[in-house]
């Protein structure tokens, strides 16, 4: 198709990702083999703001496939949300010419494009955050290298649980939403996972758990506890004077933001960037790119806002049923 734009920026904005830097390649990559000129907006709509932003070549995303975090950086700019703020961003764009912006990040992010393309400036979605929590499309750049993190970081609390006859109490990401607790928690092999889609009774999903878990020859335990239901000093405190078992509680944190993404990751960005950057280019905005059912797709930025994301509700019952 004909080029609607002679230039685009691309940004990443919100809580970083791994994989964020092969999004901004594909983007970067995509548009220059139609001849679109790119342009990197440095930390979120904060560099549209502040017009720190810079031109991109072939070379400039070269070496960052296998990174994690952003070469771009990112922030939270609560100026954005200003009208001030999104005066100066517009003027920015219309001074260097950008005719659309591929925005990577998460649903704040994402309210902030659609506010942007109300301004006249296109904006395509990318998701980009570990949490996995965006409703229209089944996966999210980041959550793969986050949930590996997650599970390597609880074998070896595993190790040490056990030669301690020991409870120990994980906290994993996740801000709102259980997806990540739920499938690092069934990778581990958790006796429990608690999220905060799914309300838990102290006694009959914990302490009756490991009970039962001990009557069957169970020896250590872990508990995987979702940041949205938190509590974890407290819940460790908890469970050793109840069950008279050490317990111990640990807040993995931002650990599980870094690190080389997996090939999901790498494979996802660089899929997802390609799709976003033609959008632009045909002069399409106000979405967001999704995968769903084995493809990459697209949906109006409004409606995949208001779309609600179902709970793997299957999936936690596998967990309860086989970690006994
Ligand atoms: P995430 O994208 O990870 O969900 P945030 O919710 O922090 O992260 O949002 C990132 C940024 O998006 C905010 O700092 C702000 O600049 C912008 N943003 C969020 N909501 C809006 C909005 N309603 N209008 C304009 N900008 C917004
Ligand atoms: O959205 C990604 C995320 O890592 C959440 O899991 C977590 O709640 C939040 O960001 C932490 O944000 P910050 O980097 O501001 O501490």
């Amino acid at each position: 198709m004909e080029n609607k734009v002679k230039s685009i920026g691309v940004l990443t904005s919100g809580g970083d990702a791994p994989g964020m830097n092969a999004a901004i390649r594909a983007v970067v990559r995509t548009a220059m083999s139609r001849g679109v000129k790119v342009y990197g907006v440095m930390r979120g709509y904060n560099g549209l703001i502040d017009g720190d932003i810079v031109e991109l070549n072939l070379r400039s995303v070269s070496d960052i496939i296998h990174r994690g975090g952003t070469v771009l950086y990112t922030a939270r700019s609560p100026m954005f949300k200003t009208e001030e703020g999104m005066k100066m961003a517009v003027d920015t764009c219309k001074r260097l010419g950008i005719g659309g912006i591929a925005v990577i990040g998460g649903d704040g992010s994402f309210r902030g494009a659609s506010e942007l393309t109300k301004n006249g400036i296109n904006c395509i979605g990318i998701p980009g955050t570990i949490d996995n929590d965006i409703a229209a499309t089944e996966y999210t750049i980041g959550y793969d290298t986050a949930m590996n993190t997650a599970v390597e970081m609880v074998d070896k609390l595993r190790d040490t649980t056990q030669s301690h006859d020991r409870c120990s109490v994980v906290e994993v990401m996740g801000r709102h939403a259980g997806y990540l607790a739920l499938e690092s928690g069934i990778a581990v092999g958790a006796t429990a996972i608690l999220v905060p889609e799914i309300e838990y009774d102290f006694q009959k999903d914990i302490i009756d758990k490991i009970r039962n878990t001990q009557h069957a020859g169970k020896k250590h335990f872990i508990i995987v506890v979702a940041e949205g239901v938190g509590g974890v000093e407290e819940l460790a405190k908890k469970i050793e004077e109840e069950t008279g078992i050490e317990s111990r509680a640990t807040i993995l944190g931002h650990v599980q933001r870094g690190g080389r993404p997996t090939v999901r990751d790498r494979d996802m960005a660089s899929r997802m960037g390609y799709h976003a950057a033609n959008l632009l280019c045909d002069g399409i905005g106000n979405r967001i790119v999704s995968y769903r059912s084995g493809k990459i797709v697209d949906d109006d930025i409004y409606e995949a806002l208001a779309m609600k994301k179902p709970f793997d509700f299957d999936g936690y019952k596998i967990a309860d049923t086989i970690s006994i």
